[in-house]
């Protein structure tokens, strides 16, 4: 076998890390699924599951990564033993899953980008009589969906097929600085908005009757959104740790990610909301996919240097897609790397090319996209993190300490302090958050799936 890659630089893993982190799920999901789970109240207890969950679960990853030097297949395995190989290919799997429905949205946050530069977004309003939910109806599927989602795809393979210097570490270096400035930019112009302290007390101020009323629902929306935001439950934390050259503080490292991502998913709330309610919309969990599409539209059409604005959101949320993109293959294409001894530029084109045709049938209809992501988060990522948890906590607690303690030093009572909590208290939390989404999601399959069957096929 060839030699394995390895980072150029620690920056160039965690830049990579949080390009991975950083994506659609910070910009286009956290502020629906906030929306959806109530605001504050939801945006509590996913701050709570991403510091208490995220952090030992992440380093977990880390450990199997960076232990293995092997794609997460690979790495279950020489862990585990050979059984494991069934966990590591529903990571495969959920790599799949995943990457074809995020193509397709992310498609749509090239087309509304590219519109800018078509001129501005009241004009294109009015082509669709001033409804952005129709021009979003219009563009969302359909041809249009499915070129963008081609382009998208195709830009995240040639990345990966770059390799792991040349492509993905030079690509994040340049993308992840990028979206920092221009959302902080963001969020600055959307502090002078009207109605910004309305949004602002909506996503900022939690009533905790709400919390206790609707935790069923709660727990498992922010265990699929923490997981899903920090890219955590298929791999990809293994995969990236796994080209780590060099014994650095995984801690340390963690931290820095968990803290990017979560800073940044903070801070779209705090463009997002403010535009929302500048807009007139006050129920901001309504347009579901669209919500964010519609508003922003909307409020870009509306506002004075909206045109420049939106160019940028949607150019800015574009770019944090494709950094998140290129981790999912990058998986994928581990895998068949490895495992299969492929070159990296075919694993990378014939993977990536069955990926795309699964994201077709969403650029079809939008109920594929409940489906695949609903899947995705609700039940796959927890699944992916409970198989982790099990297998770090409860098999090679030993190794994992051990793996832990290089490059940060004799950890004493706090290695052990990290393995009971995904023991017991982890585990147990998401035991019930992947019963919840189960349930959950097989109410969707029940309801409003086969409600769809019923009427389109
Ligand atoms: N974390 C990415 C985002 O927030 C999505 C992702 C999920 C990427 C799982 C890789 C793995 O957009």
């Amino acid at each position: 076998m060839a030699q394995r890659e390895t980072w150029a630089t620690r920056t160039g893993f965690i830049l990579a890390a949080v390009g991975s982190a950083v994506g659609l799920g910070n910009i286009w999901r956290f502020p629906f699924v906030t929306g959806e789970g109530g605001g504050a109240a939801f945006l509590l207890v996913y701050l709570l599951f991403v510091a208490l969950v995220g952090f030992p679960a992440i380093l977990v990853e880390f450990v199997v990564g960076r232990k293995t030097k092997r794609n997460p297949v690979g790495a279950l395995i020489e862990l585990g033993g050979d059984a494991w190989k069934y966990v590591g290919g529903i990571f495969i799997v959920t790599g799949f899953v995943i990457l074809s429905f995020y193509s397709v949205v992310a498609g749509w946050f090239i087309r509304y980008f590219l519109e800018g530069f078509r001129g501005s977004y009241s004009s294109h309003l009015a082509e669709y009589g001033g409804e952005a939910g129709a021009m979003f109806g219009e563009l969302s599927t359909g041809l249009d969906a499915f070129f963008f989602h081609t382009v998208f795809m195709a830009l995240t393979i040639g990345i990966v097929a770059l390799g792991i210097r040349q492509g993905i570490e030079l690509a994040v270096k340049v993308m992840v600085p990028a979206i920092v400035l221009l959302l902080v930019g963001m969020a600055i112009w959307a502090f002078t908005l009207p109605d910004a302290g309305a949004g602002y007390e909506y996503y900022l101020s939690p009533e905790f009757g709400v919390i206790a009323d609707n935790w069923q629902e709660l727990l498992p929306a922010a265990a699929g959104q923490a997981f899903f935001t920090l890219s955590l439950g298929m791999g990809v934390m293994i995969t990236y740790a796994s080209y780590l050259g060099e014994d650095r503080n995984l801690a340390k490292d963690g931290t820095a990610i968990i803290g990017f991502d979560t800073g940044i998913a903070f801070l779209t709330g705090l463009v997002v909301f403010p535009i929302f309610f500048s807009a007139g919309i006050t129920e901001p969990g309504e347009g579901g996919a669209g919500a964010i599409f519609i508003s922003m539209t909307e409020a870009f059409a509306d506002v004075t240097g909206g045109h420049i604005l939106g160019l940028v959101f949607f150019g800015t949320v574009a770019i944090a897609a494709l950094s998140s993109a290129i981790s999912l293959l990058e998986v994928v294409t581990a895998y068949v790397i490895d495992e299969k001894g492929v070159e990296r530029w075919k694993a990378a084109l014939g993977m990536g090319g069955v990926i795309y045709l699964l994201g077709v049938p969403v650029t079809y209809d939008l109920i594929f996209l409940d489906l695949l992501d609903g899947f995705a988060d609700g039940v796959l990522l927890v699944f992916g993190a409970l198989m982790l948890v099990i297998l770090v906590g409860w098999i090679t607690p030993k190794i994992a300490v051990q793996e832990l303690e290089k490059g940060i030093g004799d950890l004493g009572s706090l290695g052990q302090a990290w393995i009971w909590a995904i023991r017991v208290p982890i585990l147990v939390v998401l035991i019930v958050s992947l019963s919840l989404g189960v349930i959950d999601y097989v109410d969707f399959l029940t309801e409003d799936f086969a409600g769809w069957i019923d009427e389109n096929l």
